[in-house]
């Protein structure tokens, strides 16, 4: 069964889709997106996501004309053509397309839809028995991390570092040695018995996984600080994971060589994970 894609009201395979060297996606990152999971056919919290998806497009001024019911219908049609049970959608909207000036084109330009449907296969096992690594990169993204914007490169960058020392992720560090988020994830480290994490302001992206993971840890009775934490503070703290759609929770076990506690992953961790994916497959997170 091939992958399925849209663009602008025509449905394809991803392979097959033709999208406009135009699209202001192209030239400028000019849009937003979302990247929503499907497990056994049911898509995760899409509620949140489009929440996040109408947020981020006020953000850059860009209002979207179609309903959450009609970009979630478009999210139904792509599943039942590709009929995969565990699936990765990505959705994005642009401010259109238009030929290529850096103001907005005129206002009656109609904003571009790009989705498509892969298989997903979730992350090796091992990963979240044994944990994984990170690293610490300086946050270099501009200072509106809370949209999810098309403008990745701090980000892909990052990632890069990361791929390049072996690790699964970047965490992102502020000026002030302030640990804001990772490159494509939310991070907590557990200081004290309390779960710490960054507060939702500007300087992270306020992550769907982030909000359940929290809602989890309150259900189990685990305290939670929405509150930032330093890097000393992390490395020598009890336990950190990040959370983010693929893995949901995973468990950080080495940060640039340092070794977090005893190099497995926590109890507090293992508790959160197994929860997250038990409220997952009971759907109690389906929607908001
Ligand atoms: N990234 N922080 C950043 C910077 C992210 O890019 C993401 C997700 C998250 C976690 O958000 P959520 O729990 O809603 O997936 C946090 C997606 C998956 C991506 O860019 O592919």
């Amino acid at each position: 069964m091939p992958d399925a894609a849209y663009y602008n009201g025509q449905y394809t395979t991803l392979q097959q889709l033709q999208v406009s060297p135009d699209d202001r996606a192209f030239y400028f990152g000019d849009g937003v997106y979302e990247v929503v999971k499907v497990l056994d056919g049911r898509v995760f919290a899409l509620e949140l996501h489009l929440d996040r998806l109408y947020r981020s497009a006020a953000g850059i001024e860009v209002k979207i004309p179609w309903s959450r019911a009609e970009i979630a219908g478009v999210l139904a049609d792509l599943l039942e053509r590709s009929t995969y049970p565990n699936a990765l959608t990505y959705f994005q909207i642009s401010r259109g397309v238009a030929p290529r000036k850096h103001a907005y084109p005129p206002a009656d330009t109609v904003p571009s839809l790009c989705a498509w449907v892969k298989p997903f296969h979730g992350l090796p096992k091992a990963l979240h028995e044994e944990g994984a690594k990170a690293v610490i990169v300086a946050d270099q993204r501009w200072p509106q991390a809370w949209i999810k914007s098309l403008n990745l490169l701090p980000n892909a960058m990052a990632a890069d570092a990361a791929r390049r020392a072996g690790a699964y992720e970047a965490i992102l560090v502020d000026r002030d040695g302030l640990v804001n988020e990772c490159s494509a994830s939310n991070l907590f480290a557990v200081i004290d018995g309390v779960v710490r994490t960054a507060p939702k302001n500007r300087n992270i992206l306020w992550g769907v996984s982030r909000h359940v993971a929290l809602q989890c840890a309150q259900a189990l009775g685990i305290r939670v600080q929405e509150r930032a934490f330093s890097v000393p503070e992390m490395l020598y703290g009890d336990e950190v994971f990040l959370t983010s759609t693929s893995p949901d929770v995973l468990p950080i076990v080495n940060i640039d060589g340092h070794q977090i506690s005893d190099g497995r992953p926590g109890p507090i961790t293992r508790r959160l994970l197994a929860a997250f994916r038990h409220h997952i497959r009971t759907g109690e997170y389906t929607t908001r």
